[in-house]
């Protein structure tokens, strides 16, 4: 592994090496948005080149295609292909049941469609990621500009009856400006500081008008590959109820640091 890549970054990279290890021959792949998925998009890449592995990626924002497509992965539309094998992405908070936070990245609304159109989603994740409770990572909510204000009181109002300890929301800002999603809507950061019933705040976010989908995702995600700095990686499996130690080697040839400064 090279030396002069941070522990956080090794450990991400180690998880996404790891998950990689999933696609086979053939697959429909969603390809995630994020750091950690943008290093499995280039242990990806390096099996297509190396292994002349055939897969058809359909990637969940602009970013993530443009990085996967001048790599050489064949990229398609969701549209395209309608049904994947497999979903890989990052999280931003993954808690035992392996519920999610997503949207650091702005990326959630076609992560979760992508995600739930997967036969299965494997998040990679290093070792912080994990919580006992969601909620200390502001929630993403993606919502429409069209009065995007009476939006945020609507969500402060039904914050209210919530089980949740802050109720602090902000728009997203991209210096001067709103932050603005691949689908050219706004994000409401939401500072919960801790989610008791993730499923249900899921459930009514989604009942507001002009809110166009959250961050949690419920019962979405199958595999856990949590990545550790030393090169050690769990494997917790929620279906099969397992947990796998495992280890991570970087083979001195891996040439995926190539398109890096
Ligand atoms: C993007 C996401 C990312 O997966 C999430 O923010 C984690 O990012 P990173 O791997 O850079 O920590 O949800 O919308």
């Amino acid at each position: 592994m090279p030396a002069d890549l941070n522990p956080i970054d090794k450990a991400k990279f180690v998880a996404a090496k790891r998950a990689v290890d999933y696609v086979e021959d053939g697959m429909k792949l969603g390809l995630g948005t994020g750091s950690t998925a943008a290093w499995m998009v280039r242990c990806l890449a390096e099996r297509v080149r190396n292994e002349g592995l055939r897969v058809r990626g359909v990637p969940t924002s602009r970013r993530t295609a443009e990085l996967a497509a001048s790599l050489g992965i064949a990229v398609h539309t969701l549209d395209e292909v309608k049904w994947l094998d497999l979903t890989i992405d990052g999280a931003d908070e993954f808690d035992r049941d392996l519920n999610l936070i997503k949207g650091g990245g702005a990326a959630l609304l076609q992560e979760k469609i992508v995600a739930t159109a997967s036969d299965r989603m494997i998040v990679i994740a290093d070792a912080a990621k994990e919580v006992a409770r969601l909620g200390a990572f502001p929630l993403p909510v993606e919502v429409i500009p069209f009065g995007w204000q009476t939006t945020k009181a609507l969500v402060e109002e039904t914050l209210v009856s919530m089980d949740v300890l802050g109720r602090d929301t902000a728009l997203r800002m991209n210096g001067e400006r709103p932050l603005m999603t691949d689908e050219a809507n706004y994000i409401l950061d939401l500072h919960l500081e801790r989610i008791g019933n993730p499923r249900q705040l899921a459930l009514v976010l989604n009942q507001i008008p002009g809110v166009v989908e959250n961050g949690l995702f419920i019962d979405i995600c199958d595999i856990v590959v949590i990545g550790e700095a030393d090169g050690r990686v769990s494997v917790r499996d929620i279906n099969a109820g397992t947990t796998d130690e495992d280890r991570v080697e970087f083979a001195p040839t891996d040439n995926i640091f190539a398109d890096l400064d």
